[in-house]
Formats: structure tokens, C-alpha cells, sequence
């Protein structure tokens, strides 16, 4: 990957152009064959020396390097050049840049000749500027500095691409750099190079003794830096500040490295930090961006989303982890559009991703991704965390809290299908609850009124599943669905297993909202699912409405009463279903369905047969 864009500012500007003399000068003095160590295993054959070439993949060594003339050239790719051409191609430096690089190891000093002094005032000059920083950083990176890297863990090559480098512990060695290169001290203050104390005096270098990691923009272009102490000193990173460079906003660490592979394997990850995003892509992982310093916002959430539909984002899965995954998803529900989302991935604790990745490799990092969860699981688990869906009060707070939170999707679309999503998960989770004593409290609190029962449905079924009773208790929603206010807890818990019928109970379920239930938008909604000829169906199969008038039942709150009570008697029979059918088999009673049948074993009963089972 080239780590250097090619910069269309630089030798405009405060730079200023590098005299011919002074690159002949570098030329003569550099050795080729030192420069290209740095990168190659050199062994010398004759006067010539030998190599695996470092421009394409070979095994063998046909890469030759002439010291006294000053070039190399490869048998194998044609690849050839003098010193110059090297370090633009394997640092991917512009023409200017690598004689800059050079420079420096020749301990050549570059004198620019004069820049026009208008540009220096211009914006275009702070990028010039930034750029110059880099440089001058790159080339500082030796000894001390490049083997921290080193033992780190990075490659000459990741360093090359991250442009990763070096600032003196000294109070103006940039700007005593820049300044020589003709930059005045406002345009370094304006890109955040140097800094005035609050005691006023002279403006100082703003990165002192710390590894540095310039911050590319989308052309590559350094805007900002972070910068880490080498030991343990505070802060560990320092950051550039916004300038009008740098807005963190519009930037992630890394996007501009990532962009292709991201696109090309359609997988973005966002992690914490800069070591991170490096470590990532040293292994191969080369599709993480970071942000700079602060928590992953909403707008860096939607940049990325340029590229990509559904990032992973990758925290600690401690505590802090998770806080810090359920603020995201709340930050970002204002930006959620259609299509777009976010997955997380928990490091196992204790681990980041460049210490997991150097540790476990590419294959386990990605088996972290593939146990991700999606950004509906984490805002359910916020919207549930402290409540009890077995409890009324808890079920209002968690109904309270979905209307909350998907009140903050701007989208329509979106805010529609995650309120239906995660209401179809309370409902769901509430079914799936163990049953609780509540049910059989229903039952007994005053509804043990004399009902005339109903009778069995007549006709086949759609669902050979659905008891009888079950199927009343749908029947009897749809005759009025307002009910649904006072019985949709139990009514979610009925099981219909999977057929037509347990999918209309899903789309019932789906109008209940805090504020009762949406009738007339009900009606519409089960004839555009299809279910229209099912409710009709159903009511005429389980003659509801002749119930409903044989018992006098007309109110709503009448019917929620008589609803009530006859679920409680299904209640009752699930957990002696197995005694009835013991019964009936052993008395060879012929039945005519799951009532006739619960109504003959309640028979028995009464007379005092030994049913079996428990009461
Ligand atoms: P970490 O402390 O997790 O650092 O901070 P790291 O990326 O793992 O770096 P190494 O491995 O210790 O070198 C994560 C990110 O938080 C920001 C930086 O952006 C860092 O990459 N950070 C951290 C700061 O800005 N300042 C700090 O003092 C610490
Ligand atoms: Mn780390």
C-alpha cells in the first residue's frame, strides 16, 4: 500500500524548490547499497550485491545493487533505479519527499530557493506545512524510537506506511526545522505544530519526546498527529487539537488506508486506537480505522458509512466495553438510515486488538467479528437491563423505553421496523418467560364467573397445533381487538407453534403499543398481510360471536373478563394435557377435539374416576 500521497503542494508554497546542485550532492554522498539494507538482506557476490527483490515475490535472489554506480536492478521484475527511485517506491514518497528523506541520512542540509512569501499566508501552505512535519518526524525515527516500533512488533514496511515517526524530547527542534524551511510561526500554530503557553513568550514544539502518528486525510495528506511516550508518562497520547485542518468529525485513523480493502471485502472495523488499527493491518487485517483520542462519534459513524453498511465496532468486553458499545448505539440512532447498522464485537478482557491479533492471529480475530452482536441487540439488552419482563411495572418500562428510544431515529422508515422489531421482542421474550404464578392468579381473581363454554371449532383446522381453547381466545381478540389493552400479556404467552395462526397472533401483537391499540391501522394491516380470509375463518370456525351472545357478553370489559377466564382454563390444561390423554386412551373414549376431551376429563373427574396426574 503507499503510504504517501502524491502532494500537488509540495515545492509550491513555503517549500520552495530544491536546487540540482544539492541533489547531486545527496546523490553522491548516499550510499545505495545502506539504503536499500534497510529494506533487503544484501550479500555480496563479487562487487555486486544480492538480494530478494523487495518490488515483487521471489525466493531467490536476482535483485543486484551496484554501490559505486548507485543503482539497483532486478533479473526477476525489471524493477530499477538509483537511490532516489528506491525510497519513492518502497516508502512511496513523491520525488521531493525522498530527496527530503535522504537528505537526512546524508546529513546533507537542503537550502530551498526562495518561495513566492504571498503563498506562505495561504491555507494551501498549512497542508505544506503538515506534510514538512511528517517528514521531518519520519526522519527522526531511529535508535530508541524505531526499536520501541521494533519491539512492538512493527515491520519496516507498516512503518513506512503509517508514516509512523519520531519528536525530540526538545522544546523547538520542529520549529526551528520549518522555520528554516521558510514557514512562519502562524501557519504552524494554525496546523497545531507548536503551541503559545498561557504565560505568553516564545510558541514551542506541541509533540515533544513522542512517537508519532501523523493523521491522514481521505487524500492522504497529513492534517494532525498523535503522539505516545515511550514509557509511562501521562498523558500516553497526546492529540492535535481541531484546526481548520482537522476536524475529528470527518476523519477517522486509517480510512484512508483502509477505503480499498474495506470496499473490496466489504468488512469495516472500527477500533479504539492507533496501535490498534497498525497492529490490524500488519496482520493482515487491513480494513480498521480508529478515532483520534475521544469516543467513536455519530458523524465518524456515518462517514464510514460510506463505505460500508454495517462496521464492526471492536471494544474491550468488559464493563467499560459495554457502556461504551450502548452509548454508541444510542449516539448513533439519530444518523440510522435505511440499510445501515453496526456490529460489536467483544476482545476477550484484557485483550485490544493489536495484543489479541499478535497474540491468537488473523483467524481468531476474525472468529471475535463472527460472534458480533447487532445494533438491536445492544440497544434491547439497554432498553431491558434492570427489568423484570415478569412483572407488569417492568413490562411498562421496557415498553416506555423502546418508545424512547426509537422516538430518536430520525428516519421513518427505520423507526418503524426497530419499534416493530423490538416490541416483537418483548413479546417474544415474555411468551418465552417461564410461567410464572401471575397466570394462575389471573385465573382466580374473581374470574371464576359461570361462563356457558364454548364449543370445539367445527371443520379442519389450519393449525393442527392450536388447542381448541387457544383458538376461541384468537377468535375472540379479532371480534374486538381492543382487548388486546387488557390481555395482550397472556394472549402473547399462547402458543399456536408455527402456523397461520400463531403468525396472526404475531401481527396482533405488533398494534399494542403504551397507548392501547390502533384498531382501524389493525384492520388494514392484517388484509395486507393476507390474513383477512383466516380472521373470518377462525370467528366462523369457533362460532364467537353466538358465544359471545349466549353468555351476554357485549362490553369490552365484559369480554377481557370472560377472555380472562376461559385462558385460564387453558392454562390448566396444558399441565394435565398428558394426564387427559392418559385417561382417555385407557377409557378408549372417543373424542371429538382438545375441548370435548378436556371437557370429558373434567367430567370424569367430577365423578371421582382417577384421572391421574395432579390437580
Ligand atoms: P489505549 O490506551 O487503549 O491505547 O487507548 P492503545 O491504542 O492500546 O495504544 P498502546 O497499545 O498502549 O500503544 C486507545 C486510544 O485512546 C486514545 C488514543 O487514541 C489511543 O489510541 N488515548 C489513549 C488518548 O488519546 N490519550 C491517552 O492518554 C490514552
Ligand atoms: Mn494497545
Amino acid at each position: 500500500m503507499n503510504g504517501k500521497p502524491h502532494n500537488n503542494n509540495f515545492g509550491q508554497g513555503g517549500s520552495g524548490l530544491i536546487p540540482r546542485e544539492t541533489i547531486d550532492e545527496i546523490r553522491n554522498r548516499v550510499s545505495i547499497a545502506e539504503v536499500v539494507r534497510g529494506h533487503v538482506q544484501l550479500k555480496r557476490k563479487g562487487r555486486d550485491l544480492w538480494g530478494c527483490c523487495p518490488f515483487h515475490n521471489e525466493k531467490s535472489p536476482s535483485f543486484q545493487v551496484r554501490d559505486a554506480e548507485g543503482y539497483y536492478h532486478c533479473f526477476g521484475c525489471g524493477a530499477h533505479g538509483n537511490a532516489f527511485d528506491f525510497v519513492q517506491q518502497i516508502q512511496g514518497l513523491t520525488f521531493p519527499d525522498a530527496v527530503e528523506y535522504l537528505a537526512g541520512k546524508a546529513g546533507v542540509t537542503i537550502r530551498r530557493e526562495k518561495a513566492n512569501p504571498v503563498k506562505q499566508k495561504q491555507k494551501v501552505d498549512g497542508f505544506g506545512a503538515l506534510e514538512r512535519a511528517t517528514v521531518h518526524f519520519e526522519r527522526g525515527l531511529k535508535g530508541e524510537a524505531l526499536d520501541y516500533l521494533y519491539n512492538r512488533g512493527l515491520s519496516k514496511e507498516t512503518i513506512n506506511t503509517f508514516r509512523l515517526g519520531y519528536a525530540p524530547d526538545e522544546w523547538r527542534e520542529l520549529k526551528t526545522a520549518l522555520t528554516a524551511e521558510s514557514y512562519n510561526d502562524k501557519i504552524m500554530l494554525d496546523t497545531g505544530l507548536i503551541r503559545t503557553s498561557d504565560k505568553g513568550g516564545e510558541p514551542y514544539d506541541t509533540f515533544r519526546g513522542r512517537v508519532m502518528f501523523p493523521i491522514q486525510d481521505m487524500q492522504g495528506r497529513p492534517v494532525a498527529f498523535g503522539g505516545r511516550v515511550m514509557d509511562g508518562s501521562e498523558p500516553k497520547y497526546l492529540n492535535s487539537s481541531e484546526t481548520p485542518f482537522f476536524k475529528k468529525s470527518n476523519i477517522l485513523y486509517g480510512l484512508y488506508h483502509a477505503a480499498p480493502q474495506i470496499r473490496r471485502t466489504e468488512q469495516a472495523i472500527i477500533v479504539e486506537g492507533y496501535m490498534d488499527v497498525i497492529g490490524l493491518y500488519q496482520h493482515g487485517v487491513q480494513t480498521a480505522v480508529a478515532p483520534m483520542g475521544t469516543a467513536i462519534t455519530e458523524d465518524q459513524v456515518a462517514l464510514l458509512w460510506r463505505y460500508n453498511d454495517a462496521p464492526f465496532v471492536c471494544l474491550d468486553g468488559d464493563s467499560a466495553g459495554r457502556k461504551a458499545a450502548s452509548r454508541l448505539a444510542q449516539r448513533v440512532l439519530r444518523v440510522l438510515t435505511t440499510g445501515k447498522g453496526l456490529r460489536f464485537a467483544w476482545m476477550p478482557e484484557g485483550e485490544d486488538p493489536d495484543s489479541f491479533i499478535a497474540a491468537q492471529g488473523a483467524d481468531a480475530f476474525n472468529e471475535v467479528l463472527k460472534n458480533a452482536v447487532t445494533l438491536e441487540d445492544v440497544l434491547w439488552q439497554d432498553l431491558t437491563d434492570g427489568y423484570d419482563l415478569k412483572t407488569g411495572h417492568g413490562r411498562a418500562a421496557v415498553e416506555k423505553a423502546i418508545a424512547d428510544t426509537v422516538s430518536q431515529i430520525q428516519d421513518e422508515l427505520v423507526r418503524k421496523h426497530m419499534n416493530g422489531a423490538l416490541r416483537d421482542r418483548m413479546w417474544q421474550t415474555i411468551r418465552q418467560a417461564p410461567q410464572g404464578s401471575q397466570n394462575q392468579k389471573a385465573g382466580q381473581k374473581g374470574f371464576n364467573k359461570n361462563f356457558k363454554k364454548p364449543a370445539g371449532p367445527v371443520g379442519p383446522t389450519t393449525d393442527r397445533n392450536a388447542g381448541a381453547v387457544e383458538q376461541v381466545l384468537l377468535a375472540l381478540v379479532l371480534h374486538n381487538t381492543a382487548v388486546l389493552e387488557g390481555v395482550g400479556e397472556p394472549f402473547a404467552r399462547l402458543n399456536f407453534s408455527a402456523g397461520r395462526l400463531q403468525y396472526l397472533q404475531e401481527q396482533l401483537l405488533k398494534f399494542l403499543s403504551p397507548t392501547g391499540v390502533d384498531t382501524s391501522g389493525l384492520e388494514a394491516h392484517l388484509r395486507m398481510a393476507g390474513l383477512e380470509s383466516d380472521v373470518l375463518d377462525l370467528k366462523k370456525r369457533t362460532g364467537v360471536e353466538k358465544l359471545l351472545a349466549d353468555n351476554n357478553i357485549s362490553e369490552k370489559h365484559e369480554l377481557e373478563r370472560f377472555w380472562l377466564s376461559l385462558y385460564a382454563e387453558t392454562e390448566a390444561s396444558r399441565s394435565k394435557k398428558r394426564a387427559t390423554a392418559a385417561f382417555l386412551e385407557r377409557g378408549g373414549e372417543n373424542v371429538a377435539n382438545d375441548l370435548d376431551a378436556w371437557q370429558k376429563f373434567k367430567a370424569a373427574k367430577l365423578k371421582g374416576i382417577d384421572v391421574g396426574g395432579s390437580d
